[in-house]
């Protein structure tokens, strides 16, 4: 089997149910998986739910009932739907709770055991529930309101626990130096570069080794230790190996082999830690490859903090999309967050996008072109005559589109190549707006100019359909539906073509297009 481009979402706690910062990441991952396929890759996107541990089984019982109804409800309820409220295309999606994923786990700690990477001792230290994460003092802030005068952890602004336990370590303070060679030799494993400083002083400074069992007196909610069933496997531990349990690893070797190392790991920047230096350590342990890269993006803000459930900043996703539609949630968080930065959300920044950038630039553009190869050629794609300096200029700001689109996508950066997609949309809006093609159509005479700026203009929305299918893959569809087809399907169009002039063939019959980015009444 050939080897598949293959992208990750961390998989989400169940705790509560989604809020937009959860709907970034998955959107993310989506774009640039869908971007490989239209690129002619085989592409893989995995996301899932992390169902056990501490934090969950609290809410689970804070909320009158038990873990494994809870957590069947949420996804069924709010995680999978979230799927369908942002159109992602995912090809999998593993629940940690699953039997395949179970076997697989104990399969992989055995297999650490086995090679002498695991084991037995005490540790004491705080931990933080939310975080589902022991702490260092450096972790911690000063408390406000009702936890002042306590030390909390910066990101919850909760109290740590302080426990003592005694339970199975991971031996990570083994692969500090294989970390580093590893960080120096590939330069971009871990991405952006700020997250990759971050995470090579972070290993320089020292690793201690890693608790990855709990004792079964304290909570039982987890895989058990397949060696001591008085212990469960701790719940980060658990969690990361999803990208291999889901894929194969311990029963579909060729399968494993088709889709790992993963291409690109997306996590926010909260979780970076987990995802360069414990997973690929514990790969190493495992005689496995290391992903290739791991991005860590910036969080959604609310008030200069990120947004999260608990503390009731979070917005769902569908408050947005009910309104302006999921390629327009899509296309606000992937341009106006540079991917890698923090942003915050404001309604009437997407509001002002969704008017400026969706319905009068891109959706205006392709309404007023198709309604005037109809008005003017009867819907026939016009025959393109003697290309003038202008229509050249529109041909080579499509191939530059597509080239700067291309070399950012290969940087994952998102934001950077729908600015250079962008570029071809402003070009076409001016090019017909200096072009005058209404004035053209009132002289015989100038007929034949008139078919070549609309040839240009709407082998121009051939261009745009196509690099923006990964981000409005829905605005896109319609848009190939009206000009395109005749070339065969959106999903069978190479990116990598894309700029490659004249494809339309004059006399192809084009049909009509609703409204891209419908105006929406004020809410
Ligand atoms: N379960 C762990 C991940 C395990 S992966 C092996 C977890 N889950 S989470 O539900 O808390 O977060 C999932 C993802 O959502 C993380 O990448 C996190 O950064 C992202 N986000 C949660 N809130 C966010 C914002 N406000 N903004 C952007 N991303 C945010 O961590």
């Amino acid at each position: 089997m050939p080897k598949s481009f293959y992208v990750t979402t961390p998989i989400f706690y169940v705790n509560d149910a989604p809020h937009i910062g959860h709907a970034y990441t998955e959107v993310a991952a989506d774009v640039i998986t869908r971007w490989h396929r239209q690129r002619g890759d085989s592409s893989f996107l995995l996301t899932g739910t992390d169902e056990h541990g501490e934090k969950v089984l609290r809410t689970a019982l804070g909320n009158n009932t038990d873990p494994k109804a809870w957590t069947d409800r949420l996804v069924k309820d709010s995680w999978l739907p979230l799927l369908e409220t942002i159109d992602v295309d995912n090809q999998d999606f593993i629940r940690t709770t699953e039997e395949r994923h179970k076997v697989a786990v104990q399969k992989f700690l055995k297999q650490l055991l086995d090679a002498g990477h695991i084991y037995q001792g005490s540790f004491e230290g705080n931990y933080c529930v939310g975080c589902e994460e022991y702490k260092n003092e450096s972790d911690l802030i000063d408390g406000s309101g009702e936890f002042e005068g306590q030390r909390v952890c910066a990101i919850h602004s909760k109290p740590v626990e302080q426990l003592n336990e005694n339970n199975y370590f991971f031996k990570l303070s083994h692969f500090q130096d294989r970390l580093l060679e590893h960080y120096e030799k590939n330069p971009t494993f871990v991405q952006p570069e700020s997250a990759r400083n971050e995470v090579v002083s972070f290993v320089r400074s020292g690793l201690s080794d890693l608790s990855i069992s709990r004792s079964k007196e304290r909570f039982d909610w987890g895989i058990d230790i397949p060696w001591d069933t008085s212990h469960i496997t701790y719940v980060w531990f658990d969690a990361l190996l999803n990208y291999i349990t889901a894929i194969g690893y311990g029963t579909d070797e060729e399968k494993l082999h088709s889709l790992w190392p993963a291409d690109v790991q997306v996590v926010g920047k909260d979780i970076l830690r987990f995802h360069a230096v414990i997973w690929p350590a514990m790969l190493m342990a495992a005689g496995m490859e290391p992903p290739k890269q791991v991005f860590g993006h910036g969080w959604l803000l609310v008030g200069g903090e990120k947004m999260s459930k608990s503390k009731l900043t979070g917005i769902a996703p569908n408050e947005i999309t009910d309104v302006f539609g999921s390629d327009a949630f899509r296309y606000y968080f992937m341009k106006a967050i540079g991917f890698g930065s923090d942003g915050s959300f404001s309604w009437e920044d997407l509001s002002a996008r969704y008017t400026a950038e969706l319905a009068n630039g891109f959706g205006n553009l392709a309404s007023r072109t198709v309604a005037m190869v109809a008005r003017y050629f009867d819907s026939d794609i016009p025959q393109a005559n003697e290309y003038q300096p202008a229509d050249k200029q529109v041909q080579e700001v499509a191939a530059q589109a597509v080239s700067g689109a291309e070399a950012a996508m290969d940087r994952v950066a998102i934001h950077e190549a729908i600015a250079s997609t962008w570029k071809l949309v402003d070009e076409l809006n001016n090019y017909i707006t200096t072009q005058e093609p209404w004035v053209l159509a009132k002289e015989e005479s100038t007929r034949e100019r008139l078919g070549t700026v609309l040839y240009t203009s709407i082998e121009g929305l051939r261009v745009l359909a196509v690099l923006l299918a990964p981000v409005m893959p829905k605005a896109c569809e319609k848009l190939w539906a009206a000009i395109g087809s005749a070339l065969g399907e959106l999903s069978n169009q190479s990116i990598s073509e894309a700029g490659v002039w004249g494809q339309l063939t004059a006399g192809t019959k084009i049909s009509e297009l609703e409204a891209l980015f419908p105006r929406v009444e004020e809410k």
